[in-house]
């Protein structure tokens, strides 16, 4: 889905209870990300004119004086216009002050203006549908163009706020290098920054498997069951966006450690590190970056060093996520 304005995450907590006011486009589209999100909940939408409307998503539309009987956290006020009025209206209603937020962000320059489509999707099919809905557990598609056109969206989204964060630390690279993505599940990333890089002379190989197992912790514990792409789909997917110098590591096949190294530049986004912690994973990566490569990962913004990686220089990155929360970008090395 390409909004046009962002709900506002950065002022409301994970799990709060809202009240959204206004039921035009802007309250729309703020109850669609909070939803597909499962970000918060909302307790109703205030709008003056609430008989013209049914329930949105399963959400009633009320009179804004119901407003007074409620229990909320916040009340994020979705309009572009009347905002003194509105925020008059509710402090007479007896709204404190730290209460009502009213900040509605265009989202438009953050997608489609200032930041082009590089990673493109090819035609959904069943097959790819499921392999979307097992990597990204709250994704679910159909087989049709509308959602072609959203994982695009989200795909290009996810890789723009990496690539944004690590510019500087991937053009200092001399090219043609070797380069390992580990986990690259439908190969976004690497689609992206192989067309944003010039990667086409590079020697890249990836590590993944086929699989529906997930097990998803929070930088938990090492898991080598955990495989959940689909190989044929990534192969598809790279077809489709005309990369064509990739080796597939299949992970059935060959140990982690074993691909066979040393190469310039390991990453992963959203797997080792991330539902992993990367503790378990660390003498695996030093070996496979050698004394002069780098290796970056994402981590979840609660990150703490863990006493292994006085082995290797370090660096975090901050980056946020589409929807604005924050995350990190842990840059490893080099060795020497
Ligand atoms: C959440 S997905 C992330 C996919 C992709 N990097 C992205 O950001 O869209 C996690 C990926 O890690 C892979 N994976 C699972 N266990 C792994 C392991 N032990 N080593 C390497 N990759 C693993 C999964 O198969 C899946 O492709």
């Amino acid at each position: 889905m390409r909004y046009q304005y962002l709900f506002p995450f950065d002022q409301v907590d994970k799990g709060s209870r809202i009240i959204i006011y206004g039921a035009g486009t802007v309250g729309l589209e703020f109850l669609d990300q909070i939803t597909r999100l499962n970000y918060c909940n909302c307790a109703f939408i205030a709008d003056r004119a609430y008989q013209d409307f049914l329930p949105i998503e399963g959400v009633e539309v009320c009179a804004p004086e119901q407003i007074k009987n409620s229990e909320y956290d916040k009340i994020v006020v979705a309009t572009t216009k009347f905002h003194s009025e509105i925020n008059e209206l509710l402090r007479e209603m007896g709204v404190a002050a730290d209460k009502i937020i009213i900040k509605v962000v265009e989202a438009e320059d953050k997608t489609s203006k200032a930041r082009d489509k590089v990673f493109k999707s090819p035609p959904m099919t069943r097959r790819l549908v499921n392999a979307i809905h097992r990597i990204s557990p709250h994704l679910d598609f159909s087989v049709d163009e509308k959602s072609r056109t959203e994982w695009e969206w989200d795909q290009n989204a996810a890789c723009w706020n990496e690539y944004e964060c690590l510019r500087d630390t991937l053009e200092a690279f001399q090219k043609p290098m070797r380069i390992l993505e580990i986990g690259p599940g439908l190969g976004r990333s690497l689609v992206f920054f192989s067309k944003k890089l010039g990667w086409q002379d590079c020697d890249i190989h990836v590590y993944d498997s086929d699989g529906d197992s997930t097990k998803y912790t929070m930088n938990g514990p090492r898991f080598d069951d955990s495989f959940c792409s689909d190989i044929s789909e990534l192969r598809r997917v790279l077809a489709y966006n005309n990369i064509e110098n990739v080796q597939i590591h299949d992970a059935k096949s060959i140990a982690l450690k074993d691909v066979p190294g040393p190469f310039d530049l390991v990453y992963g986004f959203y797997n080792v590190g991330y539902h992993w912690s990367l503790e378990y994973f660390l003498d695996d990566v030093l070996k496979l970056m050698g004394d002069k490569g780098v290796a970056i990962f994402t981590v979840p913004n609660s990150f703490k060093p863990f006493p292994g990686l006085q082995r290797i220089p370090y660096r975090t990155l901050e980056k946020s996520r589409a929807d604005y929360r924050k995350e990190m970008l842990l840059v490893l090395g080099p060795a020497s």
